[in-house]
C-alpha cells in the first residue's frame, strides 16, 4: 500500500495512526508517515503553558498519573509514557520536528486558547499544517492572524446546512464530520457545492473505509492506514 494507490483520497492518520503506535506521540508520528498523507495529532496546554500533544482533557486514560493535563507541569509531563511504550508525551513542537517534509499534518486544537500559539509553532517547524477544531473560536483566531492557514471546522450533529454554513462563515477549506453524518445523504455534495473539502473521521475497519469512499469524501481519518 502507498500513498498513489490510494487516488484521490486523502488519508489521514488518526492520532497517527493510534490503531498501530503508540497514540499522539513522536514514534507515531514517524512510523505513520510512509504510508498515509498527513497525520492528525490533539493539542491541548499543560500548567506550565506549553501546549502538548494529547488528546484527552485528562492523564488517566493513557498514562499512569491521573488528573487534568491542564494541571500537570511540562516536566511532570516528560516523566510519562504512553501507556507501555516507553513513549513519552510529545509537546507540539517536537511532534511537528518529526513530521517528514512532504507530510501534513493536521493539528486538532482541543482548547480555543491554543490557536496563537500552535500557529507559532507551525510556522518556527516550517510543517504544513492543517488546523482543525470544535471550537469555532479557535479558527477565528487563525484566520485574524493569518487568513492564509488552512483550517477545518470539526462538526458533531448540527446538521449539514449549518454545518457548512459555519465552515463557510470562517472561510474554512474544509469540513470534518463524523462518519455516520458524512455518509447521510446530500452531505459531501451539499458542503463540495459550497467549496469546502470533506476529511470524515474515524475509520476503524474496512467496513468505515467503504461507506465513505462511496459516499464521495475527500478524506478519511483512520486509526489505521492498512484499511485501504
Ligand atoms: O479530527 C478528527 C477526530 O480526531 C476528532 O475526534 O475525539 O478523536 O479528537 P477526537
Ligand atoms: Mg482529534
Amino acid at each position: 500500500m502507498n500513498r498513489t494507490s490510494r487516488g484521490d483520497v486523502t488519508l489521514i492518520g488518526h492520532r497517527g495512526c493510534a490503531g498501530q503506535y503508540p497514540e499522539n506521540t513522536v514514534a507515531a508520528v514517524e512510523r505513520a508517515a510512509p504510508h498515509v498523507d498527513a497525520v492528525e495529532i490533539d493539542v491541548r496546554r499543560c500548567a506550565t503553558g506549553e501546549l502538548v500533544v494529547f488528546h484527552d482533557a485528562e492523564l488517566d486514560r493513557l498514562t499512569d498519573a491521573s488528573g487534568p493535563v491542564a494541571d500537570a507541569d511540562r516536566d511532570e509531563l516528560r516523566g510519562l509514557t504512553v501507556h507501555d511504550s516507553g513513549e513519552p508525551i510529545p509537546g507540539l513542537d517536537e511532534a511537528l520536528a518529526a513530521a517528514p517534509d512532504d507530510l501534513l499534518v493536521n493539528v486538532e486544537l482541543k482548547e480555543p486558547g491554543a490557536a496563537s500559539d500552535a500557529l507559532d509553532a507551525a510556522r518556527r517547524a516550517e510543517t504544513d499544517v492543517l488546523f482543525s477544531s470544535f471550537h469555532p473560536e479557535a479558527l477565528a483566531t487563525l484566520r485574524e492572524r493569518d487568513p492564509t492557514t488552512d483550517r477545518a471546522l470539526l462538526v458533531a450533529d448540527e446538521g449539514v446546512e449549518r454545518a457548512v454554513e459555519a465552515a463557510t462563515d470562517l472561510g474554512c477549506a474544509a469540513v470534518h464530520p463524523p462518519i455516520d453524518i458524512a455518509t447521510e445523504s446530500g452531505f459531501v455534495k451539499t458542503a463540495h457545492d459550497a467549496g469546502l473539502t470533506v476529511n470524515a473521521w474515524t475509520a476503524a475497519d474496512r467496513e468505515d473505509v467503504e461507506r465513505l469512499l462511496a459516499a464521495g469524501v475527500d478524506g478519511v481519518v483512520s486509526d489505521r492506514w492498512d484499511l485501504f
